[in-house]
């Protein structure tokens, strides 16, 4: 990897044309979504997408997500279908993935498939993201800016801890608002739930008016790179605590005395747009985290889904 100095740029359209012309160039360019800060490549430049792999140390078997400005280009890259027109008619611009069948002729380099058929595909809400996918005008593969296995950045501070030379600039535009990945839900077969995220399987459900498949708990990775350590801090994380222990840093939920409470009203989306920030915060502090009992209903889904990962033993 050649070392670089890291650009930090801002939103303004200067900075996001020297952005978007970086894109174009194969150089590698950390984003703001409304989830969290992305890692993005020109998803037709194999050597771009290996430089993805290559900056977050990321097993190569991870396959990616392609952002695109709007679904007219989602239908250059893959085969669309009723459904997948009814869930973007819902959802996009927003924090869902759909996983289709690649279209013939496609263009997209298959390090960002892993070698699959098919191509997760989403378009963001966030201002920014959306406005850098205009100018740049092609297809940016983009997972999670941060080193592979650690947690997800929902700052440009958390781009640059963990990946400060290692890519060619980061455009810097707050924290992300939902502050959790995106659902992906694979169309390639019936509708299923690959990984649950920003938005909640019951608002896609109500949507489709059938219910997604579930892989069984535990069971079977459904998305590829579903690792389960892959959002691990480097502390030590119990969860389902009632209270910490003497050596333990104390992550609550609702009202009570702890170090830093997710959400002290009980407020599951305020908790998801905390979680990755908090557990940094306690991380950084170097003591073992147990965490409060979250409800399972809703966006709890996803972010029990994000801690037992935190919590699985590592490899
Ligand atoms: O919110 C998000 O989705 C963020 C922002 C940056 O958009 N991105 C993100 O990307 O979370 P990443 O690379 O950390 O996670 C991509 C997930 C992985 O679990 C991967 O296995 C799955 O998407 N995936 C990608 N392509 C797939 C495919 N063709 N079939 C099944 N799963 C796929
Ligand atoms: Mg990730």
């Amino acid at each position: 990897m050649t070392p670089t100095e890291t650009l930090h740029l801002t939103a303004s359209a200067a900075d996001l044309a020297r952005a978007a012309a970086l894109l174009g160039e194969g150089q590698l360019v950390a984003f703001p979504t409304e989830t969290v800060y992305g890692l993005g490549a020109d998803a037709r430049n194999g050597r771009a997408v290996a430089a993805i792999y290559e900056a977050k140390g990321r097993p190569s078997f991870n396959p990616l997500i392609v952002h695109v400005a709007d679904a007219e280009t989602a239908r250059l890259y893959v085969e669309w279908s009723d459904t997948a027109e009814k869930l973007a008619g819902a959802f996009w611009p927003g924090p869902l993935t759909l996983v289709l069948p690649l279209r013939p002729g496609h263009g997209i380099s298959d390090l960002v498939t892993a070698g699959l058929q098919t191509l997760a595909v989403r378009v963001p809400a966030h201002p920014t993201a959306r406005a850098l996918l205009r100018e740049f005008g092609g297809p940016v593969a983009a997972p999670s800016a941060n080193l592979s296995g650690r947690i997800s950045p929902t700052t440009a501070a958390h781009v640059l801890a963990g990946l400060s030379g290692r890519i060619a600039a980061v455009i810097d535009d707050g924290p992300c608002p939902v502050g959790l990945e995106s659902t992906i839900v694979g169309l390639a077969g019936a509708p299923a739930l690959l990984r649950p995220g920003g938005v909640a399987a019951e608002a896609i459900e109500a949507v489709l008016g059938a219910d997604l498949v579930r892989p069984e708990a535990g069971s079977a990775i459904s998305a590829p790179g579903q690792l389960a350590s892959h959002y691990a801090p480097a502390a030590r994380v119990r969860l389902n605590a009632g209270s910490p222990r003497p050596d333990e840093l104390f992550l609550g939920f609702g009202p009570m005395d702890c170090d830093l409470n997710l959400s002290a009203n009980g407020d599951l989306a305020e908790a998801a747009a905390n979680l990755f920030g908090h557990l940094h915060r306690l991380d950084a502090r170097g003591r073992p985290i147990a965490v409060a009992p979250i409800p399972g209903d809703g966006l709890g889904a996803a972010i029990n889904d994000r801690l037992r990962r935190a919590a699985a033993p590592r490899e």
